[in-house]
């Protein structure tokens, strides 16, 4: 079955208290945020969980972590970790955007160790991956998307559905979209790398992130292999942002 189009804000290092209420504010009087033809997630940074999940308490928007460390309590200054997580209401977490790869240096093991630890603490991990323009280049895309898959998915999955969003390197932040053809194969491509490694019967859903915004979203999930997205800068902009669910809405499995 075809799973519910995920719709997912990356706010990064972004917006303060005021933005943030009336960012949920505006949400919450955007009926189609409330469709079961969709599921919405807001990503905000670490300090604003709280205050977002509270703001959000009336809607059925969840909320998630851009990260998470491995361990769940210990000596890590500056860091949090998934039992506190869930304790101040998230339901989601990211795991290995490629940002965090890029700026502190995640390699593919610690991304795995996070994507375990969100999962066994009951929050429902997003992994991120995706190749860098060079390795496109250089005709590496699958071997990097299967590296990435594989320490995550080494052993096998339990999860009632894994999260994967696929996350092309050159597409973040540059305005260049992946084409709808481009996303359609990375997207089979890594399905079926989930199902070699985790069983053909297991859930899953591959999101698309990298420059999506109200004007391209429809040709991406109208592809069959997109289940959803994860999205940065058009989803700093409230209106933009539920434009997006707008259009989701009418192409989501219920909608018919
Ligand atoms: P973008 O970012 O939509 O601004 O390209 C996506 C992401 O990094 O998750």
């Amino acid at each position: 079955m075809t799973p519910r189009p995920l719709i997912a804000g990356n706010w990064k290092m972004n917006l303060r208290s005021d933005e943030i209420r009336s960012f949920a504010e505006h949400l919450a009087r955007t009926p189609e945020v409330a469709d079961p033809a969709v599921d919405v997630v807001l990503f905000p940074s670490a300090p604003y969980l709280s205050l977002l999940a509270t703001c959000l308490e009336d809607t059925p928007v969840e909320v998630g972590a851009q990260d998470l460390h491995p361990e769940q309590s210990g000596a890590h200054t500056g860091d949090v970790s998934a039992p506190q997580l869930l304790d101040v209401g998230c339901v989601w977490a990211l795991c290995g955007h490629s940002e965090r790869r890029q700026d502190h240096g995640e390699s593919d093991d610690l991304v795995a160790r996070k994507y375990r630890a969100a999962g066994d603490a009951g929050l429902r991990p997003i992994l991120c991956i995706g190749e860098t323009a060079e390795e496109r280049e250089a005709g590496l895309t699958s071997e990097v998307l299967s590296r990435q898959l594989g320490q995550a998915l080494a052993g096998g999955d339990t999860s009632e559905s894994i999260g994967v969003a696929y996350e092309p390197v050159w597409a973040i932040g540059s305005g260049r979209s992946a084409t709808p053809e481009i996303a359609q194969e990375a997207h089979a491509f890594i399905r079926t790398e989930i199902q070699r490694l985790c069983g053909p019967e297991v859930g899953c859903r591959i999101l698309y992130g990298g420059s999506v915004k109200a004007s391209n979203c429809r040709d991406l999930l109208r592809q069959s292999e997109v289940d959803g997205f994860l999205i940065g800068g058009a989803s700093l902009d409230p209106v933009e942002f539920a434009d997006i669910i707008r259009r989701c809405v009418g192409l989501g499995p219920s909608a018919g």
